[in-house]
């Protein structure tokens, strides 16, 4: 019963902040394709890494290969719509956990009601400028209205260098490890190749743009 109420209540608080920033004529992001690749340069204070992202809705799946900075081997964060994530590695040792985050991945429209915050170039390309619930910052192309980069309220920031409008995964690749079904492996050594910050950073910020579904 609380819950309802403080989720009504919060609702009614974002409906008011979204309609009271709205003004007529703003510029609205563009939704993303239904189906892309992207290479993300991701900075988090200082931190460098690369994202290959692979964003499928029609498949209800998406697709994080992440490298850090000269650390080997890239590590899969592979989430479905059904709010099931595997993180895992290939490469010896190999080791998977598979995590309930409790959302799906984000809609297409999901920066629908963003709030517009004017104009700004950006890594040399001038943007339209949006924030959604205070939990991202979103920069667009003026002219191409591609992504250009995207901070989230961490200071997790990232920098679009590829985006492949259609680009599709073949499906072989989609396919977890077996160990990561494997019950009774959990304690295992070979767990310790997995960053678990870096697990925990990615789980928060899913939880937190799972707000963003509702809106
Ligand atoms: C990464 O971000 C930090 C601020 O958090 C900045 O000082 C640094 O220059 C950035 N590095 C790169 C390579 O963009
Ligand atoms: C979600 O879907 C994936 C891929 O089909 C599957 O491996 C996983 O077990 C599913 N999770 C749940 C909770 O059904």
């Amino acid at each position: 019963m609380a819950q309802d109420l403080i989720r009504v209540l919060l609702f009614l608080h974002l409906s008011f902040l979204c309609s009271a920033s709205a003004a007529v004529g703003d510029p609205t992001p563009a939704p993303w394709p239904h189906q892309f690749h992207a290479v993300l340069f991701m900075n988090y204070s200082g931190a460098l890494s690369l994202i290959d992202l692979w964003y499928d809705w029609p498949g209800g799946r998406n697709f994080n290969i992440i490298r850090d900075q000269l650390d080997g081997p890239p590590f899969y964060d592979l989430e479905w719509n059904n709010g099931t994530s595997f993180f895992y590695t290939l490469d010896s040792p190999r080791s998977c956990r598979s995590v309930q985050v409790g959302v799906g991945i984000l809609r297409p429209n999901w920066l629908d009601g963003a709030t517009y915050l004017g104009q700004q170039t950006v890594d040399g390309f001038l943007c339209n400028v949006w924030t959604k619930a205070d939990f991202i910052w979103y920069y667009e192309d003026v002219v191409t209205k591609r992504p250009v980069h995207w901070v989230f309220y961490t200071g997790r920031a990232a920098h679009v260098m590829i985006y492949e409008e259609g680009a599709v995964l073949e499906d072989a690749k989609w396919q977890a490890p077996v160990y990561c079904f494997q019950k009774g492996k959990e304690e295992s050594r070979e767990h310790q190749r997995i960053n678990y910050d870096a697990v925990h950073q990615i789980v928060d910020q899913k939880m937190s743009l799972g707000v963003l579904h509702g809106l």
